[in-house]
């Protein structure tokens, strides 16, 4: 079994876009159960809220349900329950470091470092426009296509 935590700021767009992303290309592949994932926010000012609806907006367009998921805040036992903890920008992965407890074994990325694209980041959307949505949904396809890639050829079943 390999887990999957991926992580943003709020857990309302781009971490929640990751997951249902990267559900749909596990669940596509029949592999669920091999591959398990949730999502969640290194802040907590959404905890409990549906994802932001624009993201939901744009994600359903590319036939993608966000309206089930719910924020909510990293924890330490994450640390020792995901085997890929991915963030989606620079000041995720500190944040995350940060909070890493001693002896744990996720293994902390970048989530695009899976990807083939140039961009090491995605973007936070949150305080701009439309576009910023269709842009992360661009970058986590790509990143979802590489991670299972990864996990295909690193975990042999
Ligand atoms: P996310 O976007 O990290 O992709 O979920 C954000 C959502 C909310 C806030 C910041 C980023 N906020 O400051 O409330």
């Amino acid at each position: 079994m390999v887990r999957v935590l991926f992580v943003c700021l709020g857990n309302i767009c781009r971490s929640p876009t990751a997951h249902a992303v990267f559900a749909n290309r596990v669940q596509a592949q029949n592999l669920q159960a091999f591959i398990t994932l949730d999502s969640a926010g290194t802040g907590a000012w959404h905890v409990g809220e549906a994802p932001d609806a624009r993201a939901q907006r744009h994600a359903k367009a590319r036939g993608y349900d966000l309206s089930q998921l719910r924020a909510r805040q990293v924890r330490p036992s994450d640390f020792h329950e995901f085997d890929y903890i991915l963030a989606m920008d620079e000041a995720n992965l500190r944040d995350l470091q940060a909070l890493q407890p001693e002896r744990a074994q996720a293994q902390l990325a970048l989530f695009l470092s899976f990807s083939a694209c140039r961009e090491t980041a995605v973007p936070d959307p949150y305080y701009g426009g439309e576009q910023g949505f269709d842009h992360v949904l661009d970058l986590v396809e790509s990143a979802s296509d590489g991670l299972l890639a990864h996990i295909l050829k690193t975990h042999p079943r």
